[in-house]
């Protein structure tokens, strides 16, 4: 059976890799894209969404425009040193053709739920806030939402924009609080799994050789990424895989180890952003998150690699 998606992102080059992926799955049918600042400005990911789901002929899926900073925190630094201050790698994309729905990302997230009660899954991967806000306006789709999958936090491991954070948690921890707080079925594919899916540069290459309109256009926008993930982790050319992860999971969570356990944040001072695992229930004892500890990654890059070349 396909599975019902909204794809909540700030794209951003992975977002990118990561939309093409879940458009280009039949497993999934993606109802909807809502937007959120994070690697790039509100309005820029905004029209990023838009241009990605017109990228291939689903200008027929509602973008909607969601927040343009943290619920609580002011605006912090966005991602445009990994992504570029376009978010597309600092390349100049033309301008979409289409609009923006007419409605807030966190209203179309309750509207599109309560209109298809138990079959939406969540798929966030950026700053959560546009989910806690949608939480906030109707707390009912707690119990209408399939699942939440998202991209983010790092409960065994270091962080990536501190040494303790993620960044998409990071730029909204006390939205973080609330998502994995809430009564629902949440799957955290964070940094635990995502460093040990690492794209190296042969299958890399071989997306970025196809001859597709998603590989065309990563093949603009790479660079940028690439570089600054050469230039931090030195791992030549190669990636960590984040949010394309989180759609192989919505395809097939098999490939993935979890561990469960309720999900704490910092949300203040230098450890600000740092999911905690709270395994023995100390401190909480509201519902456990399926923390993805480990995957066959070889298996899930030979997913990713197989739709984005066909
Ligand atoms: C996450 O942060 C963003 O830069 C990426 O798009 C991904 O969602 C990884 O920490
Ligand atoms: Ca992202």
């Amino acid at each position: 059976m396909t599975k019902k998606i909204i794809f909540d992102t700030d794209p951003g080059v992975d977002d990118t890799m990561a939309l093409t992926f879940a458009l280009r799955s039949p497993e999934l049918e993606v109802v909807g894209v809502t937007s959120v600042f994070g690697n790039a400005a509100g309005p820029v990911t905004a029209q990023n969404a838009l241009r990605l789901v017109e990228l291939e002929g689903n200008g027929h899926i509602p973008v909607a425009r969601g927040a343009d900073q943290a619920i609580v925190l002011p605006a912090l630094e966005l991602g445009t040193e990994v992504h570029g201050e376009d978010g597309m790698g600092n390349t100049d994309p033309a301008p979409p053709k289409g609009k923006l729905a007419d409605v807030h990302a966190a209203q179309f997230i309750v509207d599109t739920v309560l209109a298809n009660p138990g079959e939406i899954t969540l798929v966030p991967v950026g700053p959560l806030t546009n989910i806690a806000l949608a939480l906030r306006l109707e707390p009912k789709i707690a119990e209408l939402v399939d699942e939440v999958i998202l991209m983010g936090g790092a409960a065994y491991v270091p962080g990536n924009i501190t040494p303790l954070a993620e960044a998409n948690i990071y730029h909204d921890p006390h939205a973080a609080q609330m998502v994995f707080s809430a009564d629902w079925k949440v799957t955290m594919v964070g940094l635990d799994v995502t460093h040990q899916i690492v794209m190296d540069n042969a299958r890399f290459d071989k997306i970025l050789a196809a001859d597709n309109p998603a590989a065309n256009l990563l093949r603009k926008i790479v660079p940028c990424y690439r570089n600054f993930f050469d230039q931090v982790y030195g791992i030549g050319g190669a990636v960590y895989t984040h949010d394309p992860s989180a759609v192989a999971y919505a395809i097939d969570p098999g490939l993935f180890e979890v561990r469960q356990a309720p999900i704490v944040l910092e949300t203040e001072g230098r450890c600000m952003g740092k999911t905690i695992a709270d395994e023995e229930h100390r401190w909480v004892d509201y519902r456990s998150t399926n923390i993805c500890v480990g995957a066959q990654a070889e298996a899930v890059l030979d997913l990713i690699v197989g739709r984005l070349t066909k």
